[in-house]
Parts: structure tokens; C-alpha cells; sequence
């Protein structure tokens, strides 16, 4: 077993440990008539207050504070853990108040986040690999315009040199609109063949219709819209490795103000 398996292993057991512990502490205070909610508020505003952490120990990386690794596993187990906790605190899914409401969705958005930001992480670098390219993002729309302006003079040539239209108004009819911009964008999302699929139902809607100079030109064009394809799993793919975090920071900092501030409201009432 490789040295991440292994400290992904310890860091489960660890918390699971914990969120037993933490269970039947629980379930102790209630029999004796006690407030658990008390109980596990305090834990989960100092599992929370730790995974926010992350974001110092990322701007410190000069700190003798273990290495990124490390972090990131406890960060991911830990927040796990914190659904868990929270599920225990509120000991509902949906809670009544509209405070409590808000409350609860950023906790569920911001744990969501963080599993699919950990997802991407982890499978869209091999996906990207996977397309036997490297383009620089920032590059994208530039090189997706080279290739519509090949792809478009190629159809060009194409008319006027076989003197049939055909694959012409096919250009017009489907592929311009694939060419003229990133595509699929969804389906890239989610590691679906739907492009694949689309690019070669108008291959083969086409083909039947053209004669052999003709077909010259389609196979030029399938390599182009081929081209084109790996461009827009690159385009969607860095975007969105490059953005989840814009919606995980600002998710982590909404809840930590509203959770401060439900600490200071509960404290208050309880005067
Ligand atoms: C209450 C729950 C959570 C809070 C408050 C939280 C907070 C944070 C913060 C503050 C950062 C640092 C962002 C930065 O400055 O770059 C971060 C990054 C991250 N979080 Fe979370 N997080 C939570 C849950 C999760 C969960 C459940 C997962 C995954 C299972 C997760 C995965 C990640 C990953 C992969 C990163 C980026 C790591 C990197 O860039 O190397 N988070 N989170």
C-alpha cells in the first residue's frame, strides 16, 4: 500500500474514532438531562475553524507546518467529519428557522464544493493527459479561432473545387455551430463521450451524400472538429480546476461569519 493510501487509511480511522467518541459523549449528556447541542456546536465550530485554516497554511507555505499532503488529507477527512458533526448538532437535515436555513445550506454547498473540488483535483489531470495535447488556457480561444478559419476555408476550397455544395450547407447546418465556440461543456464536466458521439452521427449523416473528392475534404474537416474537441476538454476541464476554489473560499468564509455569529446569538440567549 502506497504512503497516501496509507495516511488517507489512519486519518479515516482517527476520525472515526473521534465521531464515535463524540456520539456516545452525546448521547451521555442527554441522559443526564445535560445540553449535547452545546457539546457538539463547540466541536463543530473547531473542526470547521481548522479546516478554515487551510487557507493560512497555504499562504504560509514557508511555515514548518507539515507538509501539503498532509493537510489536504486531514482537510478532506476532516471535512467529512464536519457533516457528520453537523448532522449531529442539528440532529435534522432541514432545519425550521430561515437563519438556521441559511446556516444550513452553506454548510451543505460548502462540504459539496469541497468534494467536488477534491474530485477534480484528482481525475481531470489524468483526463487532461488523456487528450494527448497541452495548451496554455489563457491560449484557448485564440487556437479554437485558427481552427474554425481553417476549418471554413477548407469548406471553401471544397465548394469551389468539386463544384458541390453539399458539405457547404452541412458546415452551415451543424458544424459552424461547433466550431464557433467551446461546446459540450457539460458533458466534458462530467467525463461523457456525448461529443465524440455528435461528431460522428455528422460524419456519417454526411458521408453517403458526397462523392470521393468530397469525402477528402470531410475526413479533413472530422480531423479538424477532432482537434477541436480536445481543445474544449482542455478549455472546460483548466476552467473549471482553475475556478472551483472561487466558490469553495467564498463559501468557507459566509459560513464561518454566519456560524460566529449564531455562537454569539445562542450565548446571548442563553444569558
Ligand atoms: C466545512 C467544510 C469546509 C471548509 C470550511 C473548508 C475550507 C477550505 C479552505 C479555507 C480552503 C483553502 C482555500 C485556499 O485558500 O486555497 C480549502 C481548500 C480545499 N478544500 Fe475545503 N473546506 C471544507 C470542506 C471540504 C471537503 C469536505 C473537502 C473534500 C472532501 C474539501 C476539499 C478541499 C480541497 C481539495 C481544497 C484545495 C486544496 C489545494 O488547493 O491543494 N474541503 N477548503
Amino acid at each position: 500500500m502506497n504512503l497516501a493510501r496509507t495516511r488517507y487509511l489512519m486519518v479515516w480511522l482517527a476520525a472515526g474514532i473521534v465521531f464515535d467518541l463524540l456520539l456516545a459523549e452525546n448521547k451521555s449528556v442527554r441522559v443526564q438531562l445535560g445540553n449535547p447541542r452545546e457539546l457538539t456546536g463547540y466541536w463543530l465550530l473547531g473542526v470547521m475553524i481548522f479546516l478554515a485554516l487551510f487557507n493560512l497554511r497555504k499562504r504560509l507555505p514557508m511555515l514548518p507546518l507539515g507538509n501539503g499532503a498532509s493537510w489536504l488529507t486531514l482537510h478532506a477527512v476532516g471535512g467529512v467529519l464536519a457533516a457528520g458533526v453537523y448532522l449531529l448538532h442539528t440532529e435534522n437535515l432541514w432545519p425550521s428557522g430561515v437563519y438556521e436555513r441559511a446556516l444550513a445550506v452553506l454548510s451543505y454547498l460548502t462540504v459539496l464544493s469541497g468534494i467536488g473540488g477534491y474530485f477534480i483535483q484528482r481525475i481531470y489531470p489524468r483526463l487532461l493527459t488523456e487528450t494527448g495535447i497541452e495548451v496554455i488556457y489563457e491560449r484557448i480561444p485564440l487556437r479554437i479561432s485558427e481552427l474554425r478559419q481553417k476549418a471554413e476555408a477548407l469548406v471553401l476550397e471544397c465548394c469551389d473545387q468539386t463544384r458541390f455544395e453539399t458539405l457547404g450547407r452541412h458546415y452551415l447546418d451543424s458544424l459552424q455551430w461547433f466550431f464557433s465556440r467551446p461546446r459540450f461543456t457539460f458533458n466534458h464536466i462530467v467525463g461523457s463521450q456525448r461529443s465524440q458521439q455528435w461528431l460522428k452521427q455528422q460524419d456519417t449523416a454526411v458521408r453517403r451524400y458526397l462523392n470521393d473528392d468530397e469525402r477528402k475534404y470531410l475526413d479533413d474537416l472530422s480531423q479538424l472538429a477532432q482537434q477541436k474537441d480536445r481543445i474544449d476538454i482542455h478549455y472546460t476541464l483548466q476552467g473549471a480546476m482553475k475556478r472551483w476554489l472561487l466558490v469553495h473560499i467564498p463559501l468557507t468564509v459566509a459560513l464561518m461569519v454566519l456560524s460566529f455569529w449564531h455562537l454569539l446569538v445562542v450565548n446571548v440567549y442563553s444569558l
